[in-house]
């Protein structure tokens, strides 16, 4: 039997134990799954403390892994921040597998483990170290802007990483008049238009993002009268629709500033469960569309993750030493934007 199927069961201390939880997640997830997550909870929380682990999760986690056994929450460049000061030994990352690469790099003396090493990203394999450095030929003296979204080898082919959170603040950092921005073609398109610099772009895509579509958009503002947010990684149709497109971190700035009766959050789904959580009075409507890479982890293979202390992201010394330098100057760029 795998520690997967090594499943604890409910008791009724649980409801005394976690009652601050159940409170908070009530309104989240149905009742009945909730009595099948508690035990999982509650397990997770007891091998965390015995491990001395730390739990970070991506926004796109669904609300059992956000709210009940997440110690840090956050988008890509928060989770980034919180590997690169972490004083625990131990990180485990609930997201997607270039995530706990970027962990790794930047927290080179930790262990980081991921639940499911199948928990990839369209946009991370849509590229590979070759092709930065044939672009790099194509155009000579350009520096290249690398989404984080990518593999650590592509990240070591890079002058700078960035995330939707700063692609436009590391851009014009470049200082140069051509940049080669990789590898999502619609966010940067979206950085294009709001910088003076000639961006060389390539053909990635989140496979998430790019299905929404314009209908849909204008369905959510005709039907439910709802402010449209739209994420950068969405087809540029649909950020033209949009009252306002930004990061996972602005999305919820700019819900904190505008305070709208009812929002459509045209992005992963577990964006809306996550959010609302801390905005009660707003009404969230879900165009839903939901990462297969994200939801790769699991309340059950956390658990295994921690009993059996796998699956173990590693990355060769040279690349990593080559991509850090990249990561840091996303980081810099970070607490730039966050003063
Ligand atoms: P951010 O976390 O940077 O908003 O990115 C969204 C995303 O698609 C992560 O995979
Ligand atoms: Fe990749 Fe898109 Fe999933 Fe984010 S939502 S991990 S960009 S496929």
């Amino acid at each position: 039997m795998s520690a997967d199927d090594a499943m604890p069961y409910w008791h009724p201390e649980l409801e005394t134990r976690h009652a601050d939880l159940i409170e908070r997640l009530a309104p989240l997830v149905p009742c009945l799954e909730l009595t099948l997550h508690l035990p999982w909870i509650d397990a997770i929380e007891r091998l965390k403390r015995e491990r001395g682990a730390v739990i970070m999760a991506h926004s796109y986690q669904s609300p059992e892994i956000f709210h009940g056994v997440a110690d840090v929450t956050g988008d890509s460049l928060a989770l980034a921040q919180a590997a690169a000061t972490c004083d625990a030994e131990l990180i485990v990352l609930c997201g997607v597998h270039f995530m706990a690469e970027t962990a790794k790099i930047l927290a080179p003396g930790r262990t980081v483990l991921i639940p499911d090493l199948e928990a990839g990203c369209s946009l991370a394999s849509s590229i590979t170290a070759d092709d930065v450095r044939a672009l790099r030929e194509r155009h000579p003296g350009a520096p290249v802007v690398t989404y984080v979204n990518t593999s650590a080898a592509v990240k070591a082919e890079s002058d700078a990483c960035c995330t939707s959170a700063n692609a436009v603040q590391v851009v014009r950092a470049m200082g140069a008049e051509k940049v080669i921005f990789l590898p999502d073609n619609f966010l940067g398109a979206h950085v294009a238009a709001q910088v003076d610099v000639e961006l060389v772009l390539w053909n990635g895509r989140c496979e998430v993002h790019e299905q929404f579509t314009v209908q849909q958009a204008r369905h959510a503002r005709e039907r439910f009268d709802a402010a449209l947010v739209a994420h950068p990684e969405c087809p540029p149709d649909v950020q033209a629709e949009a009252d306002f497109v930004g990061s996972t971190t602005a999305m919820g700035r700019w819900l904190e500033k505008a305070r709208p009766r009812r929002v459509a959050l045209i992005t992963e789904c577990s964006m809306a469960d996550n959010l609302r959580a801390r905005f009660p009075d707003v009404e969230f409507i879900k165009p839903c569309n939901l990462c297969p890479h994200m939801k790769r982890i699991t309340l059950p293979n956390i658990h295994a993750c921690l009993k059996e202390l796998r699956h173990e992201v590693t990355v060769p010394a040279d690349v990593s030493a080559r991509a850090r330098r990249a990561l840091e100057r996303m980081l810099d760029a970070g607490r730039l934007e966050h003063v």
